[in-house]
């Protein structure tokens, strides 16, 4: 540690003064602070003062600081008497502060001192070119890197008495030298490169049980994509069916619904024939609509459901969503994978040019119905058991935890 005191008489500057860009700079330094605690602004005033000088800090400087915040000059000089990082001696151009702690005394600090004296003279002394010169300090706190020095505002570790000297002479002959580490290393990453956290799987998320989660975020995307491309391929297939069939694609005219008549006026024919008139076409005798009768429980219903089913009208083939003679790529989904889909269900929708999920996923009210008429003995399943739901979660590329596949909630 060096002995603080000021400089000798002989280099002391007669005066001092902030220049105008630093007085206003100081002045705003000094405004951060509440009346009357002006002094708060000390540090950076000294600091500034030093930068000013040529990097030290001759006694004018310290008094000028003192009058500019109306403090006695023994308060200021006991502070940049305390902080090394005032010096109190001129430097030179390239000030050499060499760290002299444990760390870097063991790794070579005391060959770094012995190249500042060859080549730049005694401590604390400024070289005859003006250059340089040097100060062996305390710990810089970077140990890691040791040993090392900070000439100016920059840090250069990992010396050696060789790389230290050319150094220096680049640094006195105005050539660009490499700050931070001298040797081939990034910061203070071991020397030779990282040898840590290299496992990929860290990053992955499969060190913590979650897999690859990239690959599988990527699968999820070009499924995703695949659907939106076979939905708008699907859109445009129904699109040209329709202007090539326009007959087949206009929807059956609806029958005409009879209103039950209310039960007061059920015993006379004429009162029950009056309410369902409204709703006949005009121009058709009311005795067209025929009277309604009550409506049948629900088990007579759900009897009744298969008969009613089969005498209903198949939709036309315009309302057919976009099939598939074959599977893309030769192999279609495992739509068995779809809760509810069977071998059988499987096969029947694959007879009808259904192989995959995104084709299921993309599906339309009408083009479900289409579907669900052809469903041969498993009528109404679809919509039962959601199919067009799981479908566009499978088309993702999620897969249930089992061969059956995940029962909708609810069923
Ligand atoms: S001991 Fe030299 S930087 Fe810490």
């Amino acid at each position: 540690m060096s002995v603080r005191r000021l400089a000798p008489d002989a280099v002391q500057p007669k005066t001092f003064a902030f220049s105008k860009t630093n007085d206003n700079w100081a002045d705003g330094q000094i405004a951060k602070y509440p009346k009357g605690r002006e002094a708060s602004a000390v540090i950076p005033l000294l600091w500034m003062a030093q930068e000013q000088a040529g990097g030290w800090l001759p006694q004018k400087a310290i008094e000028a600081v003192g009058r500019k915040l109306g403090m006695p000059y023994m308060r200021v000089f006991e502070i940049a008497t305390f902080y090394t990082m005032f010096n109190l001696q001129p430097v030179g151009e390239h000030f050499v502060q060499v760290c002299g702690t444990v760390p870097c005394h063991l790794k070579g600090a005391r060959e770094i001192i012995k190249v500042c004296e060859d080549k730049i003279g005694p401590q604390s002394t400024v070289s005859s070119d003006g250059k340089l010169s040097w100060l062996e300090v305390e710990c810089l706190g970077a140990c890691c890197n040791a040993p090392m020095v900070q000439i100016n505002y920059d840090y250069y570790e990992d010396l050696t008495p060789e790389n230290f000297a050319a150094l220096l002479d680049n640094l006195r002959t105005g050539k660009p030298v490499k700050t931070g580490p001298q040797v081939d290393r990034s910061c203070s990453e071991p020397l030779g490169g990282g040898d840590t956290l290299k496992d990929k799987a860290l990053y992955d998320g499969s060190a913590v049980g979650r897999g690859d989660w990239q690959s599988r975020v990527k699968a999820e995307r070009e499924a995703a994509r695949k659907a939106a491309e076979a939905a708008e391929a699907a859109k445009a297939a129904a699109a040209a069916m329709a202007a090539a069939t326009p007959a087949a694609a206009t929807p059956p005219a609806p029958a005409p619904v009879a209103t039950p008549a209310p039960l007061a006026s059920a015993g006379g024919e004429k009162g029950r024939a009056a309410p369902a008139a409204k709703s006949a076409k005009a121009g058709e005798p009311a005795s067209a609509v025929k009277p309604v009768a009550p409506p049948p429980s629900h088990k007579a219903r759900e009897s009744k459901s298969t008969a009613v089913d089969a005498a209903a009208p198949k939709p036309a083939e315009a309302e057919a969503p976009a099939l598939l003679a074959k599977p893309r790529s030769g192999k279609g989904d495992d739509l068995k994978l779809i809760w509810g889909v069977g071998p059988k269900l499987e096969k029947l929708l694959n007879s009808l040019g259904v192989w995959h999920f995104d084709q299921i996923a993309v599906w339309t009210p009408k083009e479900l119905a289409w579907i669900d008429s052809r469903m041969e003995g498993f009528k109404g399943r679809a919509v039962r058991d959601g199919w067009i739901g799981q479908s566009q979660k499978l088309a993702t590329g999620w897969r249930p935890d089992n061969a059956v596949g995940d029962k909708p909630k609810g069923k």
